[in-house]
């Protein structure tokens, strides 16, 4: 469980919020390149850490993100006019270029006055991995862009998804370093007599490590086998809010924060060496993987909570599936958000499989008093994300703090 105080200072994350401030220093997803594609074309609406914001290419082909309340009167700048190098407020026709500089006033005619005065909050942004991100900290701490593997490859290696899920990024970060929910909530076969999963026998981990990193934190789970060995499998968390899998072919999440009570999850499949075949794009995209089908031109998955995520009681209780909903990424859905918008970890009762999860709060809210003191961040270096997610096995005489980072930096990927 957390105190009330910490779960507030963990998942608050607007402007002046000790979370908000934190995420702030690092790069934050906004949108696919592909949704501002055109020169001069309809703005998109984005809304990031309880900011709302409109993102637009200008007609030299440049990003802007500005803050989407024109500075005369508030209107929508998302309703203006993408024209000559700028997004022009309809509502009286003040014009902002990418760096919200007003660039003219048509409604008060030469009073130059206003074009020095007037400005709109815009952020730096830039393009990686098929996506725009945007940086929306003090511009003297603008890191260079992280070097995560999935954004540095060709865009045929990769495969890139969204969906919102309705509650806290927290929520959806918990769920992802919660490594004893595999054996259950995902799992498709129910030993009927002991009203629990096959896997559960074969996969629970009985160890779990969490080493903090420069980059952030590894995270794993192990299992003792034969000949004294432990068989570790080790999820990489990347600060503020990144996981890398070791799945085949290798995964990736960002829970990037709409705001306290939303999260944009943003999942990629990618494989380093090759473009990703036609079989695994089927595969993933039959919806079995970590992606959701979306509802038409739309961020939220078919299965939601309006209509109780499709759940199919007969099929749950034959046995074939242990929860009868369909899809990994809507199965964590479901239970990330059925804790409420933001959930209340007072009321928790934590148990041991529960470790990695109490460690990583326990980083994040060293992370936030470390940046509130003015210490260096982590993850400020961007090499510092060139690491892999891992699995591998040795001996349970070596400690795992000694050889994780290793394994990480050399990508241990074995099949399986
Ligand atoms: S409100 Fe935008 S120009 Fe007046
Ligand atoms: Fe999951």
């Amino acid at each position: 469980m957390l105190s009330r105080e910490d779960n507030e200072l963990l998942c608050r994350v607007g402007p002046g919020t000790a979370m908000g401030e934190f995420m702030r220093r690092y790069w934050i997803p906004a949108a696919f390149s592909q949704q501002v594609e055109d020169n001069d074309g309809t703005p998109v609406r984005v809304k990031l850490l309880c900011e709302n914001l409109v993102l637009f290419r200008d007609t030299q082909g440049r990003l802007g993100l500005l803050e989407e309340a024109c500075p005369h009167r508030t209107a929508s700048l998302y309703y203006g006019r993408n024209e000559e190098s700028g997004l022009r407020c309809v509502y009286h026709g003040l014009k902002f270029d990418v760096d919200g500089k007003c660039t003219d006033a048509p409604c008060v005619p030469g009073d130059s006055n206003v074009l020095q005065r007037l400005k709109v909050k815009s952020y730096p942004v830039i393009e990686r991995g098929d996506l725009v991100w945007a940086y929306m900290g003090p511009p003297e701490f603008k890191p260079e862009f992280p070097e995560l593997e999935w954004t540095m490859l060709p865009a045929s290696h990769r495969y890139v998804s969204r969906h919102v899920q309705e509650c806290n990024w927290l929520q959806g970060l918990d769920g992802g370093f919660d490594a004893s929910h595999l054996s259950f909530l995902h799992s498709g076969q129910v030993d009927m007599r002991k009203g629990r999963t096959d896997a559960h026998r074969r996969i629970i981990p009985t160890h779990y490590e969490v080493e903090p990193l420069d980059f952030g934190f590894a995270c794993a789970g192990g299992r003792e086998i034969e000949d004294g060995a432990i068989a570790w499998h080790v999820d990489v968390m990347l600060l503020p809010f990144h996981k890398i899998i070791p799945s085949v072919p290798k995964g990736a999440h960002v829970w990037a924060p709409i705001d306290d009570e939303n999260t944009m999850l943003y999942s990629i499949n990618f494989d380093e060496h090759k473009p990703l075949t036609e079989e695994t794009l089927e595969r993933e995209l039959a919806w079995r993987g970590i992606h959701t089908e979306n509802l038409p031109g739309s961020d939220y998955a078919i299965a939601n909570k309006d209509n109780e995520y499709l759940i199919d009681r007969a099929l749950q209780k034959s046995g074939r599936s242990y929860t009868g909903i369909k899809g990994l990424g809507v199965q964590d859905c479901v239970m990330q958000e059925s804790m409420g918008p933001i959930a209340d970890r007072t009321k928790e009762n934590l148990l041991p499989c529960d470790a990695a999860i109490v460690k990583i709060r326990r980083l994040l809210l060293q992370s936030l008093r470390e940046h509130q003191a003015g210490k260096p961040l982590r993850g400020m270096d961007p090499k510092g994300y060139r690491v892999r997610s891992a699995r591998y096995t040795q001996s349970k005489d070596i400690p795992f703090a000694q050889t994780v980072e290793q394994h990480l930096r050399s990508g241990t990927l074995i099949a399986g």
